[in-house]
């Protein structure tokens, strides 16, 4: 979604703000745009589309000490040059960039700002407008814009410039993310630490409701009652070679490829060699002390969800729900008498989750954050938090999250059922059983050329598919589908295969691809049956079998591993099936359209 970034006190600005948008690409976006700032010039540039189209127009002409920049993703008013950002007041005094929705914005308009004539289809230009009002009120800028976020209702974060101070950048944040990093000699702000961590790894958090003064050598931080705040700065450990391509196409494949390597990072972090936890004893004795977990998240955290469903009930035997954030908070169910929540996030950064953890603050009941993202919102704003340890997952396809999902779930899912004296829970090393899973994964990613050919024959000139399964061969379907619609487009549905004959059985024809997860001995010989039902109706089938369970004629026979790991390594070979039908496609795997990297609107 949108990104900002922002710099006072550096003579680079320009170079730096651009550098810094090329690293929030990965967020998603339409349009983009910059403002740069001396004491002789003030320069915007704004475009539709890359920000490789926004550097060739900025040229090499524009040089100033401060600057913001912004990367779109449309919300109010289509991907325009217009609706870009940065967005300036018709009296040309202030400029301002804005990640979030004002919900209020039509309010605002009409009790603030009769008689203005808009330039731009936007929520974020009520706000630039209304500063510039409350400053032809004569208050001071930090006042003028005190006073909009008082009035503002919805998410933001912001930075603003006045046009004729060249040395101040003031910023505020309320529910959307934005970080401030410490220069040597100048100060930058961002939305991600990645954007700016070739400038410093020193960074700041702010608070919701801080409004935040920052010069070249000072960062003044305030409540909005005018109270001062004094906070330490924090050390972002990220690897610049992370967050690069290096010799990948594209960081998709990059990202498959470094699962099994997550798996063993998971292992290390998480368990020692003789089988103890490093898990915090009150996170597990509140556990302990729960009916009932219920996981909150979205898209493929939700996904990784379900199959964790299973591993929690299954070891540590508590009843688990899983609910979709954006369902959740709105609809809130009858919940037990002690419940406990995981919000799953690969980013930590979702609204719709967010949104429901406040509502689960508010009601005072414990909370953990898994995320792959240190200092996260999510992560902040819950009791507890356990980091995925994947590494910067960058391409708009989550792929190593997930898996890092399911095996931090089932490290916590072992200790809590260990504490609890389950006797499954005890029953398997899972040091060794994460160290066959890195294996088995490393088969699946070794067999590319052989799921390339497959995605070529079954994908290359269909509109629509399906993955079907039962039990957890369902869950993992589910996130086989959701992969291959979100890049490739094909219309994808993950079925549970016994619900078939119910209905959705009428949409095969003949050539319709179905892939089939068949990893369970339980479930085989029934799903087997649902794959004769839709080849009989013309479907064009490919199969996904463990070992165990395969028939000499499956196309693609995945190694054995625990039963309760095994979504870990089927689910690879369907991201790269995604990944092959999306490159014959010639769609750009890493930014698919519409879509954004982190969802930080509701
Ligand atoms: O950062 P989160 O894990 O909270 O993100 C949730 C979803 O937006 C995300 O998983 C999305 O579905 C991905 N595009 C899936 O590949």
């Amino acid at each position: 979604m949108c990104g900002i970034v922002g710099i006072v006190g550096n003579p680079n600005t320009t170079e730096i703000l651009l550098k810094g948008l090329e690293k929030l690409e990965y967020r998603g976006y339409d349009s983009a745009g910059i403002f740069v700032a001396d004491t002789n010039s003030n320069q915007l540039v704004k475009t539709k589309g890359r920000i490789k189209d926004l550097r060739e127009k900025v040229g090499t002409e524009l040089t100033g000490t401060l600057g913001i920049g912004h990367t779109r993703w449309a919300t109010h008013g289509p991907a325009t040059e217009i609706n870009a950002h940065p967005h300036t007041s018709t009296n040309q005094k202030f400029v301002l960039v804005h990640n979030g929705v004002i919900e209020n914005y039509q309010e605002l308009k009409d009790t603030y700002l009769a008689g203005i004539a808009l330039e731009s289809e936007t929520d974020t230009e009520i706000v630039v407008q209304l500063i510039a009002r409350f400053a032809e009120d004569g208050l001071s800028v930090k006042e003028a814009f005190k006073k909009a976020l008082a009035v503002i209702e919805g998410s933001y974060a912001f930075a603003l410039v006045d046009k004729a101070d060249s040395d101040t950048l003031y910023v505020a944040k309320n529910k959307s993310p934005l970080l401030i990093g410490l220069g040597a000699d100048f100060n930058v702000i961002c939305s991600d630490a990645m954007a700016m961590i070739d400038q410093t790894k020193q960074f700041l958090e702010i608070a919701d409701g801080e409004l935040v003064t920052l010069t070249a050598d000072s960062v003044g931080i305030e409540k909005a009652t005018g109270e001062k705040v004094e906070r330490s700065a924090f050390t972002a450990e990220i690897d610049l070679a992370d967050i690069e391509k290096g010799t990948y196409p594209f960081y998709m494949l990059k990202e498959i490829d470094e699962q099994p390597a997550v798996m063993r990072r998971i292992a290390k972090e998480y368990v020692t060699d003789s089988g103890e936890f490093a898990i915090d004893a009150n996170l597990l004795a509140t556990m302990q002390a729960s009916d009932r977990i219920y996981i909150v998240a979205c898209g493929t955290s939700a996904n990784a969800g379900w199959v964790s469903k299973q591993i929690f009930e299954s070891l540590a035997k508590v009843p688990t729900e899983i609910h979709l954030s954006s369902e959740f908070g709105y609809n809130l169910p009858l919940l037990s008498e002690k419940p406990f929540f995981i919000f799953l996030s690969q980013s930590g950064e979702t609204a719709d989750s967010r949104q429901v953890l406040v509502k689960i603050n508010e009601l005072g009941y414990p909370s953990l954050t898994i995320t792959n993202v240190a200092g996260s919102t999510l992560s902040r704003e819950a009791q507890y938090t356990l980091l995925l340890h994947a590494g910067p997952e960058i391409a708009v396809a989550s792929t190593k999250a997930y898996t890092a999902q399911i095996a931090v779930m089932t490290v916590l899912a072992k200790a809590l059922g260990e504490k609890k004296e389950i006797p499954e829970a005890f029953a398997f090393n899972l040091l060794h059983e994460l160290s066959l899973v890195a294996t088995g994964m490393e088969t699946m990613i070794s067999e590319k050329h052989l799921i390339d050919e497959l995605a070529q024959a079954y994908l290359k000139e269909t509109r629509n598919a399906f993955y079907i399964g039962r039990s957890v061969d369902y869950y993992v379907s589910m996130e086989a589908a959701l992969k291959l619609k979100e890049i490739s487009y094909v219309q994808t549905e993950g079925f549970a295969a016994g619900e078939l004959k119910h209905g959705t059985i009428a949409l095969i024809e003949e050539g319709t691809p179905v892939m089939a997860f068949i990893t369970d001995a339980a479930t085989a010989a029934h799903t087997r049956g649902n794959v004769r039902e839709v080849e009989s109706r013309g479907a064009n089938v490919l199969v996904i079998a463990s070992e165990s369970v395969s028939k000499a004629d499956d196309q693609i026979i995945l190694p054995n591993v625990h039963p309760l790991l095994t979504p870990l390594v089927s689910v690879v070979p369907a991201q790269l099936i995604a990944y092959y039908a999306t490159l014959q496609r010639g769609y750009d795997v890493d930014k698919p359209r519409n879509l954004a990297k982190s969802v930080t609107v509701e």
